[in-house]
């Protein structure tokens, strides 16, 4: 996946210049109105007059008849302007230019056989223009509006407005779009409410900084953007609205990635009354009446369910490809007592050892495997790479073989079933950066070798996480959030063993991404207070952070749970794009900056007093 910072230093600079060309006379729409859209122009119309309206996406001169394609959102059409037929309206087609906005009517007829254009729709006709009305001039564009150019990323995010009229974003947006309406449609189907929650907020632990909004009315006090309405919908159960949704903007100051905005969306509900497997069963609905109606996508079903020490043990990731047929083997047990030292010494230190298993990967060569070494110790932080590859006659090449003794290399010939063609990747690490690092290796070369099945979709549920983890500090802290139920048997663990409790967590992934994510609620307020206590909030900031979740638990809470998909993630990928990027109208680059309108900025001195705010870093060099 490529997430590249696009390069302001290498961008050419210049893109269209100012001021549009004035020479041309501009015409206004008139009276005439548009009959039908550019792609609606079918051969069903040769014979009749239409009138079309769009951007010129482009013209041509042929021996004086002049050809323009005109574009709208549904696609283009040619249009013909003959000097014969219309000399007048002829000699105004040779005034346009690409991007320019024009009005033409005419009459649909066949195209001449070797005209015809199989791979455009309206290719079988075109229009025998009889009138055209220039209605505005344009620039040149900064780069070509067809779907083949490839074009840098930061030009794409400047010059945005030409980048979404090229096919991918209009595609894109669209899918969007019959998205958004499907979700309301099935929502509102299963009885849902859509009801909208403040967007100048307080702070809401979802795991990542906020944005926050000084309030002039309060010198000094802070809004924070919510990073998603988690509280609010939690609070409209107490409030005895069982069932709601949101189409919820939610904003998060974390680093940016592919698969991360600074603000995005999620379809957010909550319902009262449940267990985990009626939110499955009806997220399972969800998902896929909205896949359907909205992208015509058919999910498989039902989701399997992947527990999340499974998900961790065989695919060492939460969220699961399993369509690639490779899975990790853990070695650790084997070398607690070896005498291969860089591996015994991890495993004393806390660490694992895994490995992955390749049968038949003769075609790997070892230059290839020397690559790989270098990029997961570069790229993702590895200590190394080391392998075991079986030849034809069934010895061992490997540069850890001499450090093994017969019994452990009889070990890993059972568990990893190895036999001539069997190349076995091993990682010894902490637990997170060995199973990270195999779990990448595991898709690249699932990829790689074509160890993929089939399937064009792979929904699951991932269940049965753990409440806390230790952060690296040795601290105990929350998984997902700190309003996430225990399961009812753990209950009583709460008070022992912490670490051991599992959640009613679940999250839907689809081909190998995070949808979205869910779990049952505290309901009852001794035990959100017991879980912040153990997360280590002393009885004052408790009350002054969560008092309102408290005391509205203390309301008549009921039981109740929920989930909130990432609508963005979920159009990537149902729309195969590899960015969100691709698939946000106005995204942000990985620095968070929005390129198009130039944001953040600056703001007037003025205004800063106002708000009793003063900036003491140096200003920004570039
Ligand atoms: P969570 O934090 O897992 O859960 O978010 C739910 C889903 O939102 C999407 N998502 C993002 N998409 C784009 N950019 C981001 N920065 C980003 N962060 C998250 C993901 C994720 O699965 N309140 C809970 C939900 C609940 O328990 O009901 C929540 O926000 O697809
Ligand atoms: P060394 O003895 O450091 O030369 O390592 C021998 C082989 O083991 C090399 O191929 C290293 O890439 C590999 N290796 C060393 N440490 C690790 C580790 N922690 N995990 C995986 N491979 C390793």
């Amino acid at each position: 996946m490529t997430d590249r910072e696009p390069s302001t230093a290498s961008e050419a600079e210049g893109g269209p210049s100012r001021g549009g060309r004035q020479d041309v006379s501009l015409d206004g729409m008139g009276s005439l109105r548009r009959t039908h859209r550019c792609g609606e122009v079918h051969a069903a119309l040769v014979g009749e007059e239409v009138v079309v309206a769009g951007w010129v996406h482009g013209h041509r001169d042929h021996g004086g008849v002049i050809f323009a394609d005109l574009r709208d959102r549904s696609g283009l059409v040619q249009v013909v302007f003959r000097p014969d037929s219309s000399p007048e309206v002829h000699r105004r087609a040779d005034e346009l230019r690409t991007e320019f906005v024009a009005l033409a009517r005419g009459r649909v007829v066949r195209r001449e056989e070797g005209n015809v254009n199989a791979e455009l729709p309206t290719g079988e006709v075109e229009i025998e223009a009889s009138e055209l009305r220039v209605l505005n001039s344009a620039v040149p564009p900064p780069f070509p509006i067809e779907e083949e150019s490839g074009v840098d990323e930061s030009i794409r995010l400047r010059h945005r407005i030409h980048d979404l009229r090229r096919p991918p974003l209009q595609r894109a947006l669209e899918l969007r779009s019959r998205l958004a309406q499907a979700f309301r449609r099935v929502l509102s189907d299963l009885d849902f409410l859509e009801i909208e929650t403040p967007i100048l907020a307080k702070a809401t632990p979802e795991g990542a900084r906020d944005f926050l909004v000084p309030s002039r009315m309060q010198p000094g006090d802070f809004y924070a953007l919510p990073q998603s309405p988690q509280i609010m919908k939690q609070l409209f159960m107490v409030a005895g609205f069982d069932r709601y949704f949101q189409i919820a903007r939610c904003f998060r100051d974390e680093d940016q990635r592919a698969d991360r905005q600074l603000e995005f969306t999620q379809v957010d509900l909550e319902m009262s009354f449940v267990g985990v497997d009626d939110v499955l069963e009806i997220l399972e609905e969800i998902t896929c009446r909205a896949c359907l109606e909205g992208a015509g996508v058919e999910l498989p079903r039902p989701f399997p369910r992947v527990s999340w020490a499974d998900a961790m043990a065989r695919y060492g990731i939460d969220r699961p490809d399993t369509r690639i047929q490779l899975e990790l083997v853990e070695l650790t047990d084997l070398f607690a007592a070896s005498d291969f030292r860089a591996f015994r010494a991890v495993v004393d230190g806390g660490g694992i050892v895994k490995c992955l298993p390749i049968q038949d990967a003769g075609d790997l060569s070892r230059g290839e495997i020397d690559r790989l070494e270098k990029f997961v110790r570069k790229e993702l932080g590895a200590k190394g790479l080391a392998w075991i590859r079986v030849t034809e006659d069934g010895s061992w090449q490997s540069p850890i073989v001499k450090f093994l003794s017969d019994a452990e290399r009889a070990a890993i010939e059972e568990r990893c079933s190895t036999r001539p063609g069997s190349l076995v990747f091993f990682q010894a690490d902490v637990p997170e950066r060995a199973n990270a690092i195999l779990a990448r290796l595991r898709v690249d070369l699932g990829e790689r070798l074509g160890r993929v099945d089939g399937r064009t979709w792979d929904p699951l549920f991932v269940v049965d996480f753990p409440l806390f983890e230790r952060g690296e500090d040795g601290v105990l802290t929350y998984m997902h959030m700190p309003f996430v139920a225990p399961m009812d048997e753990d209950l009583p663990l709460l008070q022992t063993e912490p670490e051991k409790v599992r959640a009613t967590h679940y999250d839907v992934v689809l081909n190998g991404l995070e949808l979205g994510s869910g779990s049952l609620r505290n309901h009852r307020a001794d035990v959100q207070r017991r879980i912040l206590e153990l997360l280590g909030y002393e009885k004052g900031e408790m009350e002054s952070r969560f008092g309102f979740l408290l005391n509205a638990l203390e309301a008549g809470a009921p039981p109740h749970g929920g989930f909130a998909f990432g609508y963005d993630r979920t159009v990537m990928v149902l729309s195969g794009a590899e960015s969100l990027r691709d698939v946000v109208a106005f995204p942000k680059t990985q620095r968070g900056q929005d390129l198009l309108m130039d944001a953040p900025s600056s703001v007037d001195q003025a205004l800063l007093e106002e708000l009793r705010l003063r900036v003491s870093r140096e200003r920004k060099s570039s």
